[in-house]
């Protein structure tokens, strides 16, 4: 159950952030539309909404979840692979203080991006990515194993981030996509498998009564519906530009 989430307006700057699809340049004012219905969906699951107004010094700060893992008992402020990113966390940790009394760091040479960190219940799963690498990753396993937490490392072979290609909707089970699908580390939950074709839609986020999911992967809203799931669709066109998902524009907790 979710109370609370963090979000940030996307800076006019945007445009000119980090990216490695071929999907063109996004348009701003549809970005906004996008990501007003983003921040009324998630009221609409129920949870309060603390919103950060842009900052133009960091186009892709509106992806708030790489700047924090954040759990029931602890904060964990990481630190950012992208140098040009590094410095969101400040505005971030700012944030998160008012609702924690135990924050930790993650320090170079330690480098983590929370998109690389899947929590499901008392286990992590840790992905080694261009922007986690194993300083960082040995950093937070050590943090979350104190607070008797377990957690798993693992390398990533084509996804971007972990959450890339993998998600939590309770219940035992996962929405999985590519090199996730046969892994071991995952035997023991259901799966929700989802195609080549569809992978984008492998980042959502269950917010409490709802899974929310791109809009355009009816395959995904099918399966997600037919295990008893209520699902709500948004366009996403303007954050896949530049690489980014619905999980990457909010911190839940
Ligand atoms: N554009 C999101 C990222 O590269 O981190």
């Amino acid at each position: 159950m979710f109370n609370h989430v963090i979000v940030k307006k996307p800076s006019k700057s945007y445009v000119n952030g980090l990216t490695t699809s071929s999907l063109g340049v996004p348009n701003y004012e549809e970005l906004l539309l996008q990501h007003e219905k983003y921040v009324s969906a998630l009221k609409y699951c129920g949870v309060e909404v603390i919103y950060l107004e842009a900052d133009e010094a960091f186009p892709d700060s509106t992806f708030v979840e790489d700047a924090a893992v954040l759990t029931k008992e602890f904060a964990v402020i990481t630190n950012p692979g992208a140098p040009s990113r590094n410095g969101e966390i400040v505005a971030i940790e700012k944030a998160v203080q008012p609702f924690y009394k135990k924050i930790h760091h993650i320090v170079a040479p330690g480098f983590l991006d929370g998109g690389d960190v899947l929590q499901v219940d008392r286990i992590f799963y840790i992905g080694l990515s261009e922007r986690t690498n194993e300083a960082g990753a040995k950093q937070l396993k050590k943090m979350v194993e104190a607070e008797k937490y377990t957690a798993h490392i693992i390398p990533l072979k084509e996804f971007f981030h972990l959450k890339t290609g993998i998600a939590s909707v309770g219940k035992n089970k996962l929405v999985v996509t590519g090199e996730f699908i046969t892994n071991p580390l995952f035997e023991s939950y259901e799966k929700i498998i989802i195609p080549k074709e569809q992978q984008y839609s492998a980042n959502c986020i269950l917010v409490n009564d709802y899974v929310i999911i791109p809009a355009g992967f009816e395959e995904t809203n099918q399966q997600l519906k037919s295990q008893g799931y209520q699902t709500i669709e948004l366009e996403m066109s303007e954050f896949q530009k530049q690489d980014g998902g619905l999980s990457c524009l909010s911190l839940r907790f």
